[in-house]
C-alpha cells in the first residue's frame, strides 16, 4: 500500500453507490473517489458526504467525478455501476445490459489502479464477477464479488428478530449463488453458539430461509423505484474493511472455484478467507446430501448465464 491514507474508488454514484461510500466514510476505513458517467452526480454526491465528515470527526477525503483518473492509486475499486432491478425482474433480467456496462467500467478502472483488489456488487453478481475477472485478465483472488454477506446479514436479522436476541450473538451464513436459489445453511448458524432449534422451531426457521431468499425482491417490491442500498453497501464496507486493515475475515463471497465443491471455471458465494490481497483461501464446507444438491442446483443456475454471454464453458465439472 502507499504512504498515507488508503483509497477506495466506488464505481457508480447511484444509491448502492453513495451508500457504500457513506458506510465507509462512516468508519473511515478509506478515501474514497466516486466515479459515475453522470458526473454531476457523483461530484454532487461526493462533495455533499465529504461535508459531512467535520460533524463526524472524520479524516476522509471524498471526491467524485466522471474521470476514471479519480481511480488512480485506489487500493480497492468497488464497481457497484449497472441499473437496478425492477419489480417482477429476477437478476438474470439484468444480464446483458449490466454485463456491457461492467464490462467498460472494468477495462477503464483496471488502466488506473491495476494493482488494486476488485469487488464487484452489480447483478447477477456471481456472473458479473467472472466477467470482471475475464475483463481484466487479474489474479482470480484480486476478483471478487459481494452476496453471501448480504444475505447473511438478513438471514441474521430475521433470526435475532424471531429468537429475541442481540444481532450480535447470532452467526448465520449463506452461501451459493445470490439468486433465489441461495443457500442458508442452517446447520451452521447459531445463537451464541447454540443451534438455531434451541431457540426456533423448524416452521420459523423455514420461513426465516425463505424469507432470506427473497430478501432482495422483498426491498425491490417495497421501493418500487429501486433495489436494496443501505444492507448491500455495509456489506461492501465490511468486506473492504476485511482487505485494506488485512483482517482475514472468513466471509462468504463471489469466489472463482477451480476444482473445490467439485466446480471449476465458475464464480459463486463460498465461504473464503479475506485479507490484503483480497480472496487468500476458499473454504470447503462438508454438506449433507440435500445441501450438496442445493449447491449444485444454485451452481447450475450461475452457469446458464455464463455460457450465453460466452464466458465460461462446458459444466466445468
Ligand atoms: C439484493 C439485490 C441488490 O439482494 O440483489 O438486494
Amino acid at each position: 500500500m502507499r504512504a498515507g491514507r488508503a483509497k477506495v474508488a466506488v464505481m457508480g454514484a447511484g444509491a448502492t453507490g453513495a451508500a457504500t461510500a457513506h458506510w465507509i466514510a462512516a468508519k473511515e476505513i478509506a478515501d474514497i473517489a466516486l466515479i459515475d458517467v453522470a458526473e454531476g452526480l457523483a461530484k454532487g454526491k461526493a462533495l455533499d458526504l465529504y461535508e459531512a465528515m467535520p460533524i463526524e470527526d472524520l479524516d476522509v477525503r471524498v471526491e467524485g467525478g466522471g474521470d476514471y483518473r479519480l481511480a488512480e492509486g485506489a487500493d480497492v475499486v468497488v464497481i457497484t455501476a449497472g441499473v437496478g432491478r425492477k419489480p417482477g425482474q429476477s437478476r438474470d433480467d439484468l444480464l446483458r445490459v449490466n454485463y456491457e456496462i461492467v464490462a467498460s467500467v472494468a477495462r477503464q478502472a483496471v488502466e488506473r489502479a491495476p494493482d488494486a483488489v476488485y469487488i464487484v456488487l452489480t447483478n447477477p453478481v456471481d456472473v458479473l464477477t467472472y466477467a470482471v475477472q475475464k475483463t481484466t485478465g487479474l489474479p482470480y483472488g484480486r476478483v471478487f464479488g459481494q452476496a453471501g454477506v448480504l444475505d447473511s446479514t438478513r438471514f441474521r436479522t430475521f433470526v435475532a428478530e424471531a429468537a429475541g436476541v442481540s444481532v450480535e450473538d447470532v452467526f448465520a451464513f449463506v452461501m451459493g449463488g445470490h439468486g433465489d436459489d441461495m443457500v442458508p445453511l442452517v446447520r451452521y448458524s447459531t445463537i451464541g453458539g447454540l443451534p438455531l432449534e434451541k431457540f426456533l422451531d423448524r416452521d420459523t426457521i423455514d420461513r426465516i430461509v425463505a424469507r432470506t431468499r427473497g430478501g432482495g425482491g422483498e426491498i425491490v417490491s417495497l421501493l418500487q423505484t429501486g433495489s436494496a442500498f443501505y444492507a448491500p453497501g455495509a456489506a461492501i464496507a465490511a468486506m473492504v474493511e476485511a482487505v485494506l486493515r488485512d483482517k482475514r475475515r472468513v466471509i462468504p463471497v463471489v469466489a472463482h472455484l477451480d476444482g473445490e465443491y467439485g466446480e471449476r471455471d465458475i464464480y459463486v458465494g463460498v465461504p473464503a478467507l479475506v485479507g490484503r490481497n483480497g480472496v487468500e483461501r476458499v473454504l470447503e464446507v462438508d454438506f449433507t446430501p440435500e445441501e450438496a444438491a442445493a449447491f449444485r442446483r444454485s451452481v447450475a443456475s450461475v452457469r446458464g448465464p455464463l455460457e450465453s454471454l460466452g464466458i465460461a464453458g462446458g459444466s466445468g465439472r
